[in-house]
Order: structure tokens, then C-alpha cells, then sequence
């Protein structure tokens, strides 16, 4: 590949620590001449004449919808569903009088996520895709497109693009939310600022990720994330990764969900990877901790500075709370990372998976 590694021994090490410079690119190319976050007219428009917005995504990209929808909800007030793409066309639901569809895909070549594209597009709708790469096919076939610009992304595994996407997922959100006169109560630009130093602080802590990999995961069969509202949605991802590049069977559950039936696989020594950044939540997921500790499980709680407690593995600094994603994803990162080679895996080429699936 063109694309140097440098002094890295991975593209995914490097590609995490591209991660506050891909969040200052982001801020500097949505920003207009006075520093101002714009979004091109036709596609705010067509944000505001939807009545409900489709998400449609695979993998990672689907995990970075998950948190758009509650950027586009909470803050420009329009319904949003999120659809995993290689379902839709079966469970295909009953669709608002006008929908938009927003793509969310990295390579913009997978091909589930094309086939509801063209789908749609048939069917006479709007559609907006949000990619890493310019004139990809998704992003040729749908009426407008915001690109991620966060540099080629080679690790199979997706870091710098899922937060990428997120970070735009929310200029999107706010935008809008401003074009309807919304208040939004941040300054997203100072928001995402802070975000990106936050994610250098964390990239400069990687002896600490490694310790963690380390103690929780060298030898263990399988490991599971929990978290709440927006929590769980970064467990998710957590799992996605873990799975992807350590092969260890991991799951990314609700805190009140895992004692629905999961809790029965928790063994003496199960490693649990809780979140707690969300202050709404702390005290239930605290509570969900203190049920998997009960059967034997060794927890790993991951909270935000104001929140911790002395029981903490680590704690984030502080950042808004609706975008704490974007920094609770970074150890999960590394932690996955460190895992996989303390296990000796092929970080960057893992087994049975493509950077980008063309086959549906
Ligand atoms: C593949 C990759 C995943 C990625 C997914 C969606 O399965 O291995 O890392 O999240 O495709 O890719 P896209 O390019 O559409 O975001």
C-alpha cells in the first residue's frame, strides 16, 4: 500500500492515534469563514423537509448510526430510525410520507448497504451518504454526500473512521438543529475540540490500555461489554472489536438486559467491560456491576471523571456528555488492540474479514 505505516507496527495503532487530528480536520473543513459549522443549503434542506430520517449501515458504521440517531433526535428534533442494510429490504418498515435515507458507510462500496441504496432511489426517495471516500459508489448514486475526511482507514478493523463518522453525524444534527432555530445549549465547535484533546490524553495512555488487555484479557474464552443509553452503544463496538481482531467472543449488552438470559454464561473470572459515563445511568449500571460481581465476574468499569469511583479500572476525562462516545471508544480501541496481540493475531488482516464486502 502507498499508505506508510511509518514507525508503527500497525496501520490500526496508527489509524487510533490519527484519531484528535481527524476530529480537528472535521471542525476545520465543516467550518466556514467565521469558524461557523455550515452544511451545503440542498442537504439541510432536505433535512428539514423529512418528516423521518433511515440510517441505514453495516458493522461499525451501523454502530456509529446508532449514536447519529440520538445526535439527530436530541438535537434537530427529526424521528430517526437505524437499520442494519443487509435487512432492510426483508423487514422493510412502513416508511414515513417523506423520508430521507442517510448511508453511512466508510468505503462506500459495501454491498448490502447499495443494494437499499438503489432500493430507495427506485422507489423515488432522497438520499445522503456519509463516506470516508469521494466518488465511491454509494456516494455517486445518492443525491448528496458529507465526507468523513479522516485520511484511507487500511486496518480492517474500522477506529478513526467510526469516530469520524460520529463527529459528523453530530455537525449534521447541529447544523439543523440551527437551521430551525433550535437551541442547542453547546458550542459544538469548542465541544469538539475538547473531544480531540481528550482522545490525545488517551492515546498518550496506551501503557495503561496494554495493562488492562493484559489483565483481562490474555488468556480468557470470552468477555462482555455493558453499558447504558449511550454507553451501550459504545459496548457494541467495544465487542466488534474485541471480536474482530482477538477472536475472543465478546457481547455488547444493555446493563438491564444481561440478567434477561446472559448473566447465565458468567463464570468465576468472566471479564466485564463496564461503561459508566452517562450520569442519568451511573447508579444502574453501578447496580448491573454489582449483579455480575455477585456470580463471580471480574469487572473492568470504564467511567468519566465526576462519576468514578474507587472500584474504577479507568476513568475518561471529562467531556459533553452527549459526545462521550467518541473519547469512551478510544480505550476499547486499544484495550482490543493489546489484546489481540498479546494473543498473536494478525491485528491489521484479520482472519474471514474484508476492509470492504462487495458481495451481499
Ligand atoms: C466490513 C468491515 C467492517 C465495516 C463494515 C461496513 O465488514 O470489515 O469493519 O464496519 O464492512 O463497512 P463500510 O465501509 O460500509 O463502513
Amino acid at each position: 500500500s502507498d499508505i506508510e505505516k511509518g514507525t508503527y507496527p500497525h496501520y490500526m495503532l496508527k489509524e487510533i492515534d490519527e484519531q484528535p487530528l481527524v476530529m480537528r480536520k472535521i471542525v476545520q473543513q465543516y467550518q466556514n469563514e467565521q469558524g461557523e459549522l455550515t452544511i451545503d443549503s440542498a442537504i439541510l434542506d432536505a433535512m428539514n423537509e423529512a418528516d423521518r430520517i433511515y440510517i441505514i449501515a453495516a458493522g461499525t458504521s451501523y454502530h456509529a448510526g446508532l449514536v447519529g440517531k440520538q445526535f439527530i433526535e436530541k438535537m434537530a428534533h427529526i424521528p430517526v430510525e437505524v437499520h442494519v442494510s443487509s435487512e432492510f429490504s426483508y423487514n422493510m418498515p412502513l416508511l414515513s410520507k417523506n423520508p430521507l435515507f442517510v448511508f453511512i458507510s466508510q468505503s462506500g462500496e459495501t454491498a448490502d448497504s447499495r443494494g437499499v441504496l438503489v432500493h430507495v432511489k427506485d422507489l423515488g426517495y432522497k438520499a445522503l451518504t456519509i463516506t470516508n471516500v469521494p466518488g465511491s459508489t454509494l456516494s455517486r448514486e445518492a443525491d448528496y454526500t458529507l465526507l468523513l475526511h479522516a485520511g484511507p482507514e487500511i486496518a480492517v478493523a474500522s477506529t478513526k473512521a467510526y469516530t469520524a463518522q460520529m463527529a459528523v453525524l453530530s455537525i449534521l444534527a447541529y447544523v439543523t438543529a440551527q437551521s430551525k432555530g433550535l437551541m442547542v445549549g453547546m458550542d459544538l465547535v469548542k465541544e469538539l475540540g475538547i473531544i480531540a484533546n481528550s482522545m490525545e490524553v488517551l492515546c498518550d495512555d496506551k501503557e495503561e490500555m496494554e495493562a488492562i488487555a493484559r489483565e483481562y484479557l490474555s488468556t480468557t474464552r470470552n468477555c462482555f461489554f455493558i453499558g447504558r443509553a449511550l454507553d451501550f452503544y459504545v459496548g457494541l463496538e467495544g465487542a466488534l472489536k474485541l471480536k474482530e481482531i482477538s477472536y475472543i467472543q465478546a457481547e455488547g449488552f444493555a446493563g438491564g438486559e444481561l440478567k434477561h438470559g446472559t448473566i447465565a454464561l458468567i463464570e468465576d473470572g468472566t471479564p466485564i467491560i463496564a461503561l459508566a459515563t452517562q450520569e442519568h445511568v451511573n447508579l444502574s449500571i453501578r447496580g448491573n456491576v454489582k449483579e455480575v460481581v455477585a456470580r463471580g465476574a471480574n469487572p473492568c468499569i470504564i467511567s468519566m471523571k465526576g462519576l468514578e469511583t474507587n472500584e474504577d479500572r479507568y476513568v475518561l476525562p471529562v467531556v459533553n456528555d452527549m459526545l462521550t462516545p467518541l473519547i469512551s471508544v478510544i480505550p476499547l480501541q486499544l484495550i482490543s488492540y493489546y489484546a489481540a496481540l498479546h494473543r498473536d493475531c494478525d491485528v491489521d488482516k484479520p482472519r474471514n474479514l474484508a476492509k470492504s464486502v462487495t458481495v451481499e
